[in-house]
């Protein structure tokens, strides 16, 4: 799908695709059914940053424009390099493309103190260091700097030193997810796309149709029939068509996949296009500022498609090129289901990609992906960094999950409660040390998910 670099030819390609779909689109939930047509709701304006103002109304006023750095893309996998201003998919191998950035002229445009000075707007604050060219495809929703909250009482609780939560759940929609789609709604903006498909656990398709109708882009979602009713809701009644599938996220995206060419869809699944990681590398960025440029001993990140683990990653790498930080990195933990852990089974047999895991379940719905595309990039930054792939049980997630909510008053989601459970069995294992610093990935509000009776 995406066009390698030697071939300018294919500029444009998928824009024009995208563009060129038929109309069609009618909102509500479906079960498995065929897709009908009927009107979509017009555009309702989009939002710029403009210097350190961020306007997230209609109307903007001045926008001023951000130097851009983007240079071309590379195969992940076979490191071909693909031009930068098409619109992308996978590489021609069939793996995740990653941007890349003139990172030595971004070191001569901005200082640690350009960022921190830039009050407004959230992850945008990043800019250089992001695809998009020009303010005006920017597409925002008010989103914030998340914060890094403390668990004091806990980490005394279990003889530790320290422990951070990075809530995730402060931005809009509820969930991390908007970092992503933010980026990969603004870059299909730009593109011209006029619709966009992806499968979804639920929170990376609300955050999908939220964006996309601000950009007045047509959604469309597939979630596994079982997903929570909330996130069902909330992707609907942003505008989306939405069917429910009796099956898990894997069988989503061959649903996708299988209409993309017929429905003109752009496929936003995880890591098939590459500007979705560019979102969620921005925890990497904030996080980084937020403990003034050192980054701490361990990460804790619920791994379900990896898109945040891998993003955060190579964000560090970025964030050394431009001399913020130096060399030393996290050790990396990718947290999964006990019910649903092919990165850990993949980890503990030494293997680069993980084989699909059969009858996935857990309450944490969000990682309960059985096959993830960047598996073998989940796989190598774990390695890289001498962490660990850890898997814990719903019964653990239920317990940290109410055990953080009593004694800290913080309300995690179950993919956040995972980190907790599985932090504590390392700390009880030996495997991350009292004295260290570990911070847990809360990535969506606990509001979103069904809670235990009172
Ligand atoms: C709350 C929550 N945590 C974690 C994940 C997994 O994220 P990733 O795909 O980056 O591994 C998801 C994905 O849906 C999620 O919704």
């Amino acid at each position: 799908m995406g066009a390698p670099e030697s071939d300018p030819s294919d500029k444009g390609k998928m824009a024009g695709k995208a563009g060129a779909a038929p109309e069609m689109c009618t909102r509500g939930i479906e079960t498995e059914s065929v897709i009908a047509s009927g009107a979509r709701t017009p555009a309702i304006g989009s939002a710029a940053v403009a210097g350190v103002l961020l306007i997230c109304g209609r109307h903007n006023a001045a926008v001023s424009e951000f130097p851009t750095f983007t240079t071309h893309l590379d195969c992940s996998a076979t490191g071909k390099r693909y031009t930068a201003d098409v619109l992308h998919g996978l590489s021609e191998a069939g793996k995740p493309l990653l941007v890349r950035y003139d990172l030595a002229r971004v070191a001569r445009a901005v200082t640690r103190e350009t960022f921190s000075a830039r009050r407004e707007g959230g992850f945008w604050r990043y800019r250089e260091l992001l695809p998009v060219r020009k303010s005006a495809d920017v597409v925002s929703l008010g989103e914030v700097t998340t914060p890094l909250v403390s668990l004091d009482a806990v980490a005394k609780r279990h003889g530790a030193r320290q422990l951070l939560v990075k809530d995730e759940g402060r931005l809009p929609t509820g969930s991390f997810k908007a970092r992503g789609l933010a980026l990969a709604v603004a870059m299909a903006k730009a593109f011209g796309v006029r619709r966009m498909a992806m499968p979804t656990n639920g929170n990376a398709g609300a955050a999908l149709a939220a964006y996309a109708a601000r950009a007045g882009i047509e959604t469309f979602v597939f979630c596994p029939a079982d997903t929570p009713e909330i996130n069902v809701r909330e992707i609907a009644l942003a505008g989306a068509r939405v069917t429910l599938v009796d099956g898990l996220i894997n069988d989503c995206g061959r649903r996708v996949a299988e209409g993309r060419e017929r429905m003109g869809w752009f496929d936003v699944s995880t890591l098939k296009e590459p500007y979705r990681i560019e979102g969620k590398k921005t925890m990497g960025y904030e996080l980084a500022e937020q403990l003034d440029w050192k980054l701490p001993d361990v990460i804790l990140y619920p791994t379900g498609g990896g898109t945040g683990l891998i993003g955060m990653w190579k964000a560090f790498d970025e964030l050394e090129a431009i001399g913020f930080i130096d060399s030393r990195r996290p050790r990396m933990v990718a947290v999964q289901a006990a019910g649903c852990a092919p990165i850990v089974r993949a980890w503990e047999r030494g293997e680069d990609h993980a084989e699909l895991w059969q009858n996935a379940q857990t309450i944490a719905a969000g990682i309960r992906v059985p096959a993830a595309i960047g598996d073998f990039l989940i796989l190598d930054a774990v390695r890289k960094s001498r962490g660990f792939a850890i898997a814990v049980d719903d019964a653990a997630i239920t317990q940290a999950l109410a055990e953080v909510a009593r004694i800290e008053g913080l309300l995690l989601c179950p993919e956040g409660a995972a980190t907790h459970a599985a932090w504590r069995a390392a700390l009880a294992d030996g495997r991350i040390g009292v004295d260290e610093t570990a911070v847990l990935f809360n990535c969506a509000s606990g509001l979103k998910y069904p809670l235990p009776p009172a």
